[in-house]
């Protein structure tokens, strides 16, 4: 990493983190995630891969608990008391949701699986119904599997063309040549917010609008940004926006895609079920209002009511205080680790959420990472379902190291230690 660009990123933490992690009680934040305080092969654990999962705190196990103890039913069937219960508490987190992004409508939100099922909505709805041979769909080299391969199908299947915008070696979107491949013939940008592996944070909204200056609808992938800071979708103004539970400190098996009224009216049904319909004959269906045109089958109920409580635990800790916090563990841990020699930060940009992907000479990603297991350190290794973007960087794969609100400088310096510990071993 230049040194510039280490002293960079450095200031701006500082003058985002002052104030901000006075008020931070990391320590009281942490007791409430009890997964957090155990050891892993007799240390310890320090968990820095919450860019995969991030932990659930007691009040989001206890929403989905209470849930089957007490509410469990199935949802707009039945006219009993306990699925009256279940709906009301799963609809709520539809409101939730609505609030958190700044949704004009309630009936924007669509409950699904997660950002993937999110994203392969919006390949196939969009590619059934808008896309045609030829018409150009622009994403960025540093996008996940999920927001590449299912361009890829409708690539085969439909003969659409697939242009990705290229980065620089920080792993920043290089502007001008995002803004020369809006083309005539693109139909849609399709971006992510926050990189899973390079932590760049995109700049939405000249990006959308760039897209909307040519008329080009935008989908947001989000799930890397919504553990990390606010997201107003009226502001970004982007036409589609998509995250998961799982990362913003919710269970597992649900997600949702914010659509614009206009977009949802206009996109046929994803999936044919129950829900997604008003009536049915073996001549004709007539679909459902939204958004349970796009909600066949019955859901993930639990898991849902579980994530209404995780935004809740997330808007009472403030994405302020949990923003600063993280910058500051950012700043700490690019200084920490650059001072280890043969260590490279893949991942630069000026604009940086908490994750910090890095290759160190001469050492397989793959064995720092076991030896980090040993010595207690929880990290992902290998592509992280972007190779593309490993070729751009012309490694096999990377160590990354994901930060979340409940983590500590402690636990950096553990993190570096152990690295230290790699190189012995191995270097
Ligand atoms: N997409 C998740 C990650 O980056 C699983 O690890």
């Amino acid at each position: 990493m230049g040194t510039a660009v280490t002293q960079e990123i450095v200031n701006q933490a500082e003058a985002a983190s002052v104030g901000a992690g006075q008020s931070f009680d990391v320590e009281r934040v942490r007791r409430d995630f009890p997964i957090l305080h155990q050891d892993v092969h007799g240390k310890p654990l320090v968990y820095l891969d919450n860019a995969a999962t991030s932990q659930k705190p007691l009040a989001v196990i206890d929403a989905e608990r209470d849930f089957y103890l007490h509410d469990c039913a199935n949802i707009h069937r039945g006219v009993h008391e306990l699925s009256e219960r279940a709906t009301h508490k799963y609809e709520e987190v539809r409101r939730k949701i609505q609030r958190l992004l700044n949704a004009r409508e309630v009936h924007e939100i669509v409950f699904l699986r997660g950002t993937t099922e999110a994203l392969n909505l919006v390949a196939n709805t969009f590619g059934r119904k808008i896309l045609k041979p030829g018409d150009e769909v622009l994403i960025t080299a540093m996008e996940h599997h999920s927001n590449i391969v299912p361009w890829q199908i409708l690539r085969d299947e439909r003969g659409i063309v697939l242009k990705v915008a290229p980065i620089n070696d920080a792993g920043e979107l290089i502007w001008e040549e995002y803004e020369s491949l809006l083309g005539p013939h693109t139909r849609l940008v399709s971006v992510a917010h926050v990189s899973n592996v390079l932590g760049t944070i995109n700049p939405l909204k000249r990006i959308v609008q760039a897209a909307h200056a040519k008329d080009i609808p935008v989908l947001v992938d989000g799930a890397q940004a919504a553990p990390h800071m606010p997201i107003d979708v009226q502001e970004l103004d982007c036409d589609f926006y998509t995250f998961s539970s799982h990362k913003i400190f919710g269970p597992t098996g649900v997600g949702a895609l914010y659509g614009k009224t206009r977009w949802l009216e206009t996109l046929p049904p994803y999936q044919g079920g129950g829900d997604m319909i008003r009536s049915v004959s073996f001549e004709k269906t007539v679909y459902n209002a939204l958004p349970y045109k796009f909600e066949a089958g019955t859901p993930n109920i639990g898991a849902t009511i579980g994530l209404g409580a995780a935004i809740d635990y997330v808007a009472a800790l403030g994405y302020e205080k949990m923003a600063g916090h993280e910058h500051d563990l950012l700043v700490y841990g690019t200084e920490r680790l650059s001072e280890i020699t043969g260590l490279r930060i893949i991942g630069t940009a000026r604009e940086k959420a908490s994750v910090i992907s890095f290759v160190v000479e001469g050492i397989h990603p793959h064995d720092i990472g076991t030896i980090l297991d040993h010595e207690g350190v929880a990290i992902r290794t290998g592509h992280h379902c972007a190779e593309p973007l490993m070729h751009r960087f012309n490694v096999p794969a990377t160590a990354r190291a994901s930060l979340a609100f409940y983590n500590t400088r402690k636990e950096i310096d553990r993190l570096v230690a152990a690295v230290q510990r790699a190189k012995e071993l191995l270097g």
